[in-house]
């Protein structure tokens, strides 16, 4: 199935779903992208954040019946959807002993929506607490991520979730350090590095990060040839040796900034 008639068919099972459920349109092709070569599988498929149940059906009726789909919520209430075939567990998102209980009991799984509280700290721990389970192959997407901007979610000050989904990106350059060692700082943290040593891709939707677990993919790269190299002058620095650009910042007005390049790799 191409992805445009997986759109379609997961925008009708969310219509369709009986129960309520509250999306943004943009999240419905970013889903696609994220689980949409779960469709039709025997997936296990994990959201936080079940209020009125629709999610949950949403999520059956496009991921199939084969689909193991289990619902977490600190609400007690959301156990009545045990009833219609759904694993629930109660618990707290922002509590790292809750998820490390509750991932052993459910076991590996394929995909972890967030869509509980929204408040970073909570994004945080779901994220790091994921992470750090998974071994095997999967999505691990934090949804609502426009609350890192929100006045009434604010308490988080510089430590938002987008920043640390930010500045996570730099630990995956980081495993590239040791291909050209010298050429790098002297100090860098590899406890952070390894933290992520499962992560091989992020991806940065509006409104969505997700960290993409595989761990044969995430290994240490290696520099590799397909053969010697044939003589070929490289003329990197033959060309214009600035460029002018708007910097992008959101918060502040257009900054226009002078990138210079350096002439010897510096
Ligand atoms: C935005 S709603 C979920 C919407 C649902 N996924 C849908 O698409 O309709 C958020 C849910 O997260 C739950 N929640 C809030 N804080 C939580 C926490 N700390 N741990 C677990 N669930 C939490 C709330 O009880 C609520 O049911």
């Amino acid at each position: 199935m191409d992805k445009h008639d997986l759109l379609e068919r997961l925008l009708k099972s969310w219509q369709t779903s009986p129960y309520p459920s509250v999306k943004i349109t943009s999240y419905f092709p970013a889903y696609v992208e994220l689980f949409g070569h779960l469709v039709g599988t025997r997936c296990v498929f994990i959201e936080t954040g079940v209020l009125d149940g629709g999610s949950l059906f949403m999520w059956r009726d496009w991921l199939g019946p084969q689909a193991r789909i289990i619902g977490i919520d600190l609400n007690p209430g959301a156990q009545r959807w045990r009833d219609s075939g759904f694993e629930i567990f109660i618990g707290d998102q922002g509590d790292p002993n809750f998820w490390r209980q509750t991932l052993r009991e459910i076991g590996s799984f394929d995909a972890l929506l967030d869509d509980g509280g929204h408040q970073s700290f909570q994004q945080i721990v779901t994220a790091i607490e994921a992470m750090s389970f998974s071994t095997t192959e999967c999505v691990i997407a934090i949804e609502d991520t426009t609350t890192s901007f929100m006045r009434d979610f604010s308490a988080h000050g510089a430590h938002s979730f987008l920043e640390y989904a930010k500045d996570a990106t730099d630990l995956l350059t980081g495993k590239s350090f040791s291909l050209f060692r010298n050429r790098f700082p002297d100090k860098i943290n590899n406890d952070a590095v390894h933290d992520f040593r499962h992560v091989y891709s992020m991806r940065f939707y509006s409104g969505i990060v997700a960290f993409c677990v595989n761990q044969e993919y995430a290994q240490t790269p290696k520099l590799v040839r397909n053969r010697p190299p044939a003589g070929a002058a490289d003329f990197r620095y033959n060309g214009v040796t600035s460029a002018t650009v708007s910097w992008p910042s959101l918060l502040s007005e257009a900054n226009l900034v002078e990138v210079k390049g350096g002439t010897n790799g510096d």
